[in-house]
């Protein structure tokens, strides 16, 4: 059965494909790549980590080898099948209300770029909820360049080619991003929709949420560290 998809999001493939357009069992070939190292010279040794939108546990399979507790939370029961080692919680992050914090709150894979402004201040209000008062959350943004520099492609060293092959506007001020991940048995092709975020729109809507910046950890500013605006204030220069 195909599952509900969210809103201008389709995928193609062979088995489950998840609501904004994964096909699980190629999203479960991919290799993890610089993350964990990012992740892991951000936030404290051996903290607990809530990482919204796990899927396959591509990430949290490497953070769980490093020592970190990882509460993971995606909708898609397909795809926290595959994740080993770390607690499950499957629902829309949206909704997501555990009734306690953790150190530390991960929203990567550019969810925050989602292109319904209501989603993306649910989003970043379920870190605002779920992290401790001086605890970080961790995003991951789009790179300056990632609508305009299409297309473009990437082959991995495993043997598959990651390709954008696409961004086309759709309407205030979002685009459908059309991607394709070809392995040598099978392609999986991923359409989603994405809203480009300035460097002062995504702080806007962090602060909107009582968020703010506490530091860009990449030079392309893609991993952010973000903390309660309280603690941002009480921080010494
Ligand atoms: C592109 S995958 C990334 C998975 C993982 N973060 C990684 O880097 O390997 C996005 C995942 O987020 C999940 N997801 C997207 N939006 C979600 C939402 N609003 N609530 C819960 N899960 C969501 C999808 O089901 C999918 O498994």
């Amino acid at each position: 059965m195909k599952p509900n998809m969210r809103e201008g999001h389709e995928g193609t493939g062979p088995g489950a494909i998840t609501p904004d357009g994964c096909a699980v069992e190629l999203y479960a070939r991919l290799r993890v790549r610089d993350e964990p190292e990012i992740i892991a010279a951000a936030v404290p040794p051996g903290a607990h980590i809530l990482e919204l939108g796990c899927g396959t546990g591509r990430v949290t399979h490497a953070l769980l080898e490093r020592g970190f507790t990882v509460t993971a939370v995606d909708e898609s029961a397909q795809m926290l099948e595959r994740v080993r080692g770390a607690r499950t919680i499957c629902g829309p992050i949206e909704e997501l209300d555990l009734d306690e914090t953790f150190d530390v709150v991960m929203l990567a894979s550019f969810l925050v770029h989602t292109g319904d402004p209501e989603v993306r201040r649910a989003l970043l209000r379920a870190c605002a909820r779920h992290v401790a008062k001086d605890g970080q959350v961790l995003i991951q943004r789009e790179g300056e360049d990632w609508h305009t520099n299409v297309p473009r492609e990437r082959v991995d060293p495993a043997g598959y080619t990651v390709r954008i092959v696409s961004s086309e506007p759709v309407g205030q001020g979002v685009n459908a991003v059309h991607a394709e991940y070809v392995f040598p048995d099978a392609i999986w092709t991923q359409t989603f929709r994405s809203r480009p975020l300035t460097k002062e729109e995504f702080e806007a809507a962090l602060a909107e949420e009582g968020l703010a910046v506490d530091e860009y950890l990449t030079e392309d500013r893609v991993w952010v560290r973000v903390v309660r605006e309280e603690a941002a204030r009480t921080q010494t220069p």
